[in-house]
């Protein structure tokens, strides 16, 4: 069977893209599929973990195992409150969630109309800055992982993100490579810590899954957390 390196942990894990309603039919949305963040759930739990997952309502096609618990949101609000309600029982906060950064400064309570009236053909959309739920996470009790997609200078992006969020490791993806990421079921990454960069090779998010948790549980160790 597969070895209980997790037991006795608890894990809680972020999935997929946030939708932030503009009206009662319309969001902004990004491509985030939840495949790495459900993976790295699923091969927790086989390495004896306790799971809690958060995912976003993009990724209810997904299958999830039943031992999984689990928790629905739909916008980065919601994805906050449900972090914030859950993470003082985390020992491993992974935030694979693609979160927006930016959500409606008001959301309409009927269905927007095209504006007939308005001379330019033109709307302009106000937005307000949402929570960065992993810069705001405590760090002190748990090992948190971040992630990261960049088009340009990936390494360079995930060690200043680790500054800046104050997470333990960035889990970086070239996101202008098609066949990794987004829908794929492969990945490639580099795991940064504060003191190494690890690249993985592409291969199943599964595969890309387990090599992050172990990573996670040696830096864990030598970090005491
Ligand atoms: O800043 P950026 O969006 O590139 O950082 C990505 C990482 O930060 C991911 O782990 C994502 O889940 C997290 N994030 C967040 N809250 C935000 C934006 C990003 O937790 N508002």
């Amino acid at each position: 069977g597969f070895d209980q390196k997790l037991q006795g942990k608890r894990v809680l894990v972020s999935a997929g893209g946030t939708r932030e309603a503009l009206d009662p039919v319309r969001y902004l949305s990004n491509h985030s599929s939840g495949k790495m963040g459900i993976a790295i759930a699923h091969v927790a739990a086989m390495l004896g973990a306790e799971v809690s997952l958060v995912r976003t309502e993009s990724t209810l096609n997904l299958p999830v195992l039943p031992s999984i618990d689990t928790i629905t949101v739909s916008s980065a609000v919601e994805l906050n409150d449900a972090m914030t309600m859950q993470e003082g029982q985390a020992d491993i906060i992974i935030m694979a969630a693609a979160v927006s950064d930016y959500r409606a400064e008001e959301v309409a309570g009927q269905k927007m109309k095209k504006d007939k009236t308005q001379s330019k053909n033109r709307l302009n959309l106000s937005l307000v800055e949402n929570p960065d739920i992993l810069a705001n996470l405590p760090k002190a009790n748990h090992y948190v992982v971040g992630f990261a997609a960049e088009t340009q200078d990936v390494v360079a992006y995930a060690q200043a993100k680790l500054q800046t969020k104050g997470a333990d490791m960035i889990v970086a993806n070239d996101v202008s490579d098609r066949s990794i990421g987004f829908a794929s079921e492969d990945n490639a990454a580099y795991l940064v810590t504060q003191t190494e960069v690890k690249a993985l090779e592409k291969s199943n998010k599964m595969i890309i899954a387990s090599q992050i948790l172990a990573a996670v549980l040696i830096d864990s160790r030598a970090k005491k957390k």
